[in-house]
């Protein structure tokens, strides 16, 4: 008895298939009622009954053995037909699977990224999370300004002179400080400011900034340079309009507005009934936040730009509540897919 069991118990070890049908012989010779396992359980009232204690343990273990191998190879074959199932007939249809699309201000940005690289600025980036003298002191920004206020900027607790950047001028600080001029750059990326989020407002943004410092800029570059962004961006009929302004980091200092690009100027909700619509401030770049930055003022001039991307993107798209650029919600985003 002992014999045969151990003979069993090898036999099934060594077995092996990934055919259903030899699984199915396996099944019958090994397994089924008149199976070579039923029938020694059989035999075993013949077992001495000294020697039955010990014989049953090995003919239930053996028993199990048959079993598990069975079910094992059984759940091998059934995988391997459903992985063969996948790949399956070639020739149909496959299922329909739903492209994505670039998300609106990621267009808008490439867009405007475009645009500058074609009149030689590159693009350069700076951290989110800035210091106190690139956000704000190396741009002029006096001590005591309102910007600096807890109410604007989200500090870091543990390390007050750290803070989420408010705006992308820090790049410019950044940039500055490692690059003798010629600087041709814009700088593309993510602010942060402590606002209450509403359809006109949020607490994370995109901007844009610009930067070129060299011999004898003028306002007048400053100006054709808009005038040609605007163009591209808005349409060849856009005419821009430069309003006197302040940044403690540009003297003197303009926002720009662009004529409405929804009603061309006439007047209509999106301008106020104005015909202008803001989509930037800009200057020359104060001699002060130069020399911050270990650049030659009476060698050098240059001017800087900032736009907030969202905000061109709403009035380039229509869109009219800045909450949709971050609910992700596919119904809006899908609606951009020829935008590209
Ligand atoms: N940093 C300004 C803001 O966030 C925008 C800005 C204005 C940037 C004038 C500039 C500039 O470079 O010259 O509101």
């Amino acid at each position: 008895m002992k014999e045969k069991i151990d003979k069993l118990l090898n036999e099934i070890a060594e077995f092996r298939t990934e055919k259903k049908e030899e699984l199915e012989q396996y099944r019958l010779k090994y397994l089924s009622k008149k199976g070579l396992i039923p029938s020694l359980f059989g035999d075993f009232k013949l077992v001495a009954p000294d020697l039955r204690k010990e014989v049953g343990q090995a003919l239930n273990s053996l028993k199990n053995k048959a079993q598990e191998k069975f079910n094992d190879l059984q759940s091998q074959i059934e995988d391997k037909a459903t992985d063969d199932q996948k790949v399956g007939d070639l020739t149909l249809p496959v299922d329909f699977e739903e492209l994505g699309s670039r998300h609106p201000l990621s267009i808008v940005r490439n867009k405007i990224i475009d645009i500058f690289a074609r009149i030689g600025f590159t693009v350069s980036e700076g951290p989110e999370i800035e210091d106190d003298f690139h956000n704000f002191t190396a741009l002029n920004f006096p001590e005591e300004h309102p910007a600096r206020d807890m109410q604007d900027t989200f500090f870091i607790e543990k390390n007050p002179d750290l803070a989420l950047r408010t705006h992308t001028s820090s790049v410019q600080v950044r940039v500055m400080e490692n690059t003798q001029p010629p600087i041709r750059t814009i700088s593309p990326g993510r602010v942060f400011r402590n606002e209450a989020i509403s359809a006109r407002a949020h607490c994370i943004f995109h901007q844009v900034e610009g930067l070129y410092i060299n011999k004898n800029v003028s306002f007048a570059d400053l100006k054709q340079t808009l005038i040609y962004f605007a163009r591209e961006l808005f349409g060849e009929h856009t005419k821009i309009r430069l309003r006197p302004s302040y940044f403690p980091f540009t003297e003197p200092s303009a926002e720009m507005d662009i004529s409405c690009n929804i009603c061309g100027g006439k007047g209509c909700n999106i301008c106020k009934y104005t015909g202008w619509v803001e989509i930037l401030g800009c200057g020359m770049v104060d001699p002060n936040v130069l020399e911050n930055c270990g650049i030659d003022s009476k060698e050098y001039t240059g001017f800087a730009f900032g736009m907030g991307i969202e905000r061109i993107t709403m009035l380039k798209y229509q869109i009219d509540d800045i909450r949709l650029f971050f609910e992700n919600d596919k119904r809006f985003l899908k609606q951009f897919k020829s935008a590209l």
